[in-house]
């Protein structure tokens, strides 16, 4: 794609900022579980959120114009690892140090609400970063994907090789918010979700430096306004779904930073595979990928209905699954206040999300799938 000035796409429009103002006082229609609709103000969403209960907001989201009568065929995913050597290659090139300092100023904008100018100036520094690592390749390209919030979503490409229609998709949220009061109060938003952000950008950092080509399409997304209802990422995947880009695996990852038995704390550490609401075979295979990759264990574990982006995939048909930071129970709690800094996260337990993601990039990135 044609790039334009970063200025041009960045910064908001008149009418977007006007929305911003109107758009607080309306009613939303929000989905709690399948079929289970009713309506809220904003300030009921966010007594929601704070009672951790988790919905989509689809408000501008007509259920019924979802099915399309594109149908992909079903996904199969291999049955064992073919590209260990390769790993083994590139994994040593991850750092918990380049995670921390990223974190340190991904957390350091005052919020990244995505309704807020701050969450645009975020953006403007998670779009920077990834420019420089791109450098000058032009089989990359990076799409600011406006909304009708201030912050935009981030989706790189990384054209295949071989099959550039087949995409795989890595997803994880820019936003933060604080509940008490989203736009004046401070939300640095260090594991939810500013961890699985810099997570993903790590691994897109490890394979810029090595020159990495797929002979399948691998895309890395960074969603606005997950915390608003899934709204990035229902865009996103209404927009793909319309354009039938087929997606054959989407991976989430929404907190990759907190363990509370983590290594800092000498304990028992593992990941969090979450099982419900997603896709069963690409579930099925993260455990694969974990067990060759990763050095500390998965847990399954339940996360309720819309808990995050691979949702949004997940309603329009594309295979998607979830990998947390640990059994849902034990999450942080620190989360959606000014609490969530980075002084309480573990960057080696961060690492090992980051050694999934790799894995998952490389083989799902050149199999015949
Ligand atoms: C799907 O196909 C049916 C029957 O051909 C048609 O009535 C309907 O409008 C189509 N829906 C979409 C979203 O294209
Ligand atoms: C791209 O950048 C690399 C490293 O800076 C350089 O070696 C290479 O010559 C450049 N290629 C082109 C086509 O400009
Ligand atoms: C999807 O988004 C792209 C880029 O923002 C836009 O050009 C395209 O028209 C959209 N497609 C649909 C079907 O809305
Ligand atoms: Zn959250």
């Amino acid at each position: 794609m044609k790039l334009l000035a970063l200025s041009s796409l960045i910064v908001p429009t008149l009418a977007q900022v006007l929305n911003d103002e109107v758009v607080i006082g309306n009613e939303h229609i929000i989905e709690l579980s399948p079929g289970n609709k009713q309506t809220a103000t904003f300030e009921e969403l966010l007594a929601l959120k704070r009672e951790k209960i988790q919905f989509f907001d689809i408000t501008n989201f007509d259920e019924d114009s979802i099915t399309t009568n594109v149908t992909f065929p079903e996904a199969i995913y291999p049955k064992k690892t073919h590209q260990n050597k390769k790993f083994a290659k590139l994994a040593p090139s991850l750092s918990a140090v380049e995670l921390e300092l990223k974190l340190r100023t991904f957390t350091s904008f005052y919020t990244r609400y995505a309704r807020s100018s701050h969450g645009v100036e975020s953006c403007t520094w998670l779009y920077n970063q990834i420019r420089e690592m791109i450098g000058n390749r032009t089989d990359i390209s990076i799409e600011v994907f406006r909304h009708e919030w201030l912050q935009s979503s981030i989706l790189v490409r990384i054209e295949g090789s071989e099959n550039p229609d087949k995409v795989i998709v890595v997803g994880a949220h820019q936003d933060s918010i604080n509940l008490v009061l989203p736009s004046i109060m401070p939300a640095p938003g260090a594991d939810d979700d500013g961890s699985g952000a810099m997570t993903t950008l790590e691994v897109f950092r490890v394979l810029m430096e090595s020159d990495y080509k797929p002979k399948n399409t691998v895309e890395f997304h960074w969603y606005s306004a997950e915390e608003l209802g899934l709204l990035g990422s229902q865009d996103v995947f209404s927009n793909y779904s319309s354009s039938n880009v087929d997606v054959r695996a989407m991976l989430q990852q929404d907190m990759t930073g907190y363990s509370a038995g983590s290594f800092k704390n000498e304990g028992h550490d593992e990941m969090g595979l979450i099982t419900d609401f997603v896709n069963p075979e690409l579930t099925e295979y993260l455990k694969l990928l974990i067990s060759t990759y990763c050095d500390i264990p998965y847990a399954e574990t339940e996360c309720g209905y819309a808990c995050s982006d691979h949702a949004s995939a997940g309603k329009y048909g594309y295979q998607s699954a979830f990998v947390i930071e640990s059994q849902f129970s034990n999450v942080a709690h620190q989360i959606h206040t000014t609490e969530d800094t980075a002084d309480y996260l573990d960057f080696y337990h961060m690492l090992e999300h980051a050694k999934l993601t790799l894995g998952y990039v490389l083989e799902l990135g050149s199999a015949d799938i």
